[in-house]
């Protein structure tokens, strides 16, 4: 398939436009916005049919996402509005059909649809570059043999990358795949992770002391204490386990809980938020309960993966 790099729909040296599905509260946008180098990335529509993602959206990117059900969406409610079709497709489809921790059905899994949808989708598009961020459960799956067949139906290379925030010196385990694919002359080429300084290491530097915390009582301790993850943030080895969106309301396996010192209680948001590598600036507004900006968060993406995967694009290649 040859393919010119001149018309409006394709990615330019200096900007590439991006559509980022699934978009909850955007971990896609923040890496966009904390990225600075070039080619720079600009996110033209978000999709997601979660309202309150969508306010969190909205709240932090100036633009409001498309609340859509992407088990049906068309091609033209994708391309409604746009000036320019996009040349990078962003997608952080639900995990649960997937997830070691669910019946694993698989694409027999209702919540499987809207990935399968897009995949259908994908051929009318060709973005020259597509992401897909999911668990590690996705591997060895009849989805990921799917995946793969409609990328090589459609001529795009790819490569399967786990990454972890660990890898970026943070103290958090919360290991996913991503799935970059590219069409040539277009490119992705991953350059080596760099360290990172030791003062970020320490869990401790990511809590916020001046915020209201919400205690685990004693009884709930009692009960669930040999089931739970009490982590001790001065200790330099001590790492957050990975928090899902059931975190607050699950006793059980959804993400650590700080000890030590002081009483157990539970992460706050905006820790969970800072340890994934949202900026200062992030907001979450002040209206959103505090269920459901749990399960956002405990939703949602390490932004450091994706800023170091955008590390590297590689449009140039087009153009030599
Ligand atoms: C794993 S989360 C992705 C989170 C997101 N990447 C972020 O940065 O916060 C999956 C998101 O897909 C949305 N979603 C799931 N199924 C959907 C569907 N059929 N149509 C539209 N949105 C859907 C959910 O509301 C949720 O926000």
């Amino acid at each position: 398939m040859s393919r010119s790099f001149n018309s409006e729909s394709d990615c330019s040296p200096s900007q590439i436009r991006a559509l980022e599905f699934f978009s909850g509260i955007g971990a896609f946008s923040q890496a966009v916005l904390k990225r600075k180098a070039a080619p720079t990335l600009q996110v033209l529509k978000a999709f997601d049919q979660n309202e309150h993602a969508n306010r969190v959206f909205s709240a932090n990117y100036g633009h409001t996402p498309c609340s859509v059900n992407l088990d049906s969406i068309s091609a033209a409610q994708i391309s409604k509005g746009l000036s320019a079709s996009a040349s990078l497709w962003w997608m952080s489809p639900p995990c649960t059909p997937y997830s070691r921790r669910g019946k694993r059905k698989d694409v027999e899994d209702p919540r499987a649809v809207s990935f399968l949808h897009l995949l259908d989708l994908l051929p009318q598009f060709l973005p020259s570059f597509l992401f897909i961020e999911n668990v590690e459960g996705l591997e060895n799956t009849r989805m990921e043999e799917h995946l793969f067949e409609c990328l090589e139906k459609s001529r795009y290379s790819f490569e399967k990358v786990a990454l972890c925030p660990s890898q970026f010196g943070v103290p958090m385990l919360r290991p996913r795949l991503f799935y970059m694919a590219w069409l040539q002359p277009a490119c992705i080429k991953l350059p080596p992770l760099k360290a990172v300084p030791e003062s970020e290491r320490k869990l401790a530097a990511y809590l916020e002391p001046s915020e209201p915390v919400v205690l685990l009582g004693q009884e709930e301790l009692a009960r669930y204490g040999n089931v739970l993850n009490i982590v001790d943030p001065e200790q330099p080895e001590a790492r957050a386990i990975c928090f899902t969106s059931g975190y607050f309301r699950c006793r059980k396996a959804a993400g650590s809980l700080l000890g030590g010192r002081e009483p157990v209680r539970f992460f706050s948001p905006r820790e969970i938020l800072n340890l994934l590598g949202f900026s200062k600036s992030f907001v979450l507004p002040a209206d959103l309960s505090l269920n459901a900006a749990y399960r956002l968060v405990g939703n949602s993406v390490d932004v450091r993966s994706i800023e170091y995967l955008l590390s590297g694009l590689m449009p140039e290649g087009a153009f030599t």
